[in-house]
């Protein structure tokens, strides 16, 4: 249903199509034969100024012409599109084969490993963690645990006091009497925590650090427990070879008491940097649970027996990972926390 007038748009936009070479050149096209002020459309719009007889056939040739154009428009559009976004991609704006920017991926702080790894285990020997109050009282932190009244620890060069009768816990060894408190024998507790001393911080101080105690309570409980429980302890952290070493000290709240020293992981007993020639490194302190502790709780001596220690994480892990100054812990350089990771 061809029409001389209609055919010369036609072939006019077919050109013009053919010559589109972007999306925007054929958007151009659209524009000026199908747009409001399109050539096709003017002419659409015009057929009732036509005379009667020739508005059918030039109406007819239109509305055909307009379907072939639209149809190419659009065929000739999503070749368009599709080689634009490739071309897009290639220029590298927009690799989709890129692997994604990975978040810097944080790590635990050496300490919490330490703390983790201390209380694993314990928990595999069947002790349960208890935790208590870092403010504590005179009574929790030193008189229930037999340090009497002119006790130098009492003193105000080590304990950071709040009021008369409260302070910061210098000790985990207060949790031992509220536990026990809390329970009739057998006793078999872990107890992590932060403690606290009245100290200017330095290669081997800090006013706050972390400590782990230790009590197990029962009928007919020996220091052979004890050493038993610490060997398999230090051969679980510092290593299968590890040996440990008990030498007498002293406690107020343990009789007898002693202080532990692991084999020098580095030197094998040797003598070197780490153990300061010694062959030995000291871990923690220990001993019976004495009798007025135990009587302080409302235990019976004669009928029950105990073992406690106490041990710092800071030191553990010092000495774990061969670090030589306690600031390090608390500065958070992320460069040295990366090492741990
Ligand atoms: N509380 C002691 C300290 O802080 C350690 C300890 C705990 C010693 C339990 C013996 C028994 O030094």
């Amino acid at each position: 249903m061809a029409h001389p007038r209609v055919d010369a748009i036609l072939r006019e936009a077919r050109d013009a199509v053919a010559a589109a070479k972007s999306s925007a050149d054929l958007e151009q096209v659209r524009v000026r034969f199908l747009g409001r002020q399109g050539v096709l459309t003017q002419l659409l719009r015009s057929l009732g100024g036509l005379a009667p007889e020739e508005r059918p056939a030039v109406g007819a040739a239109a509305n055909e012409a307009k379907r072939e154009l639209e149809g190419l428009l659009e065929a000739r559009l999503a070749g368009a599109l599709e080689a634009e976004r490739r071309a897009e991609r290639a220029r590298g704006r927009l690799d989709l084969t890129l692997p994604g920017r990975r978040p810097p991926r944080g790590a635990l702080h050496p300490l919490t490993r330490v703390h983790d790894e201390i209380i694993a285990i314990f928990a595999g020997l069947g002790f349960s963690v208890v935790e208590g109050p870092e403010i504590e009282t005179d009574y929790y932190n030193f008189e229930a645990l037999n340090i009497p009244r002119d006790h130098p620890a009492r003193d105000m060069q080590d304990t950071l006091y709040l009021s008369e009768s409260t302070l910061l816990r210098t000790h985990t060894s207060p949790v031992q009497i509220r536990a026990m408190q809390a329970q009739r024998p057998p006793v078999r507790i872990i107890v992590p925590g932060k403690v606290y001393r009245r100290d200017v911080a330095d290669m081997s101080h800090s006013p706050m650090f972390h400590q782990v105690e230790g009590l197990a309570v029962d009928r007919n409980i020996t220091m052979g427990d004890l050493k038993g429980t610490l060997e398999l302890f230090a051969r679980e952290m510092f290593g299968r070879g590890s040996r440990i070493r008990f030498r007498p000290s002293f406690f107020p709240f343990t009789e007898p008491s002693a202080e532990v020293d692991v084999l020098c992981f580095v030197c094998r007993g040797d003598g070197c940097r780490l153990c300061k020639q010694g062959g030995w490194l000291e871990i923690l302190g220990s001993g019976m649970v004495h009798p007025n502790v135990l009587k302080n709780v409302g235990y019976d001596p004669e009928e029950v027996t105990g073992w406690a220690f106490g041990m710092g994480i800071e030191r553990i892990a010092m000495l774990k990972y061969g670090i030589d100054d306690l600031r390090l812990f608390f500065e958070n350089d992320v460069r040295f926390l990366r090492q741990f990771a």
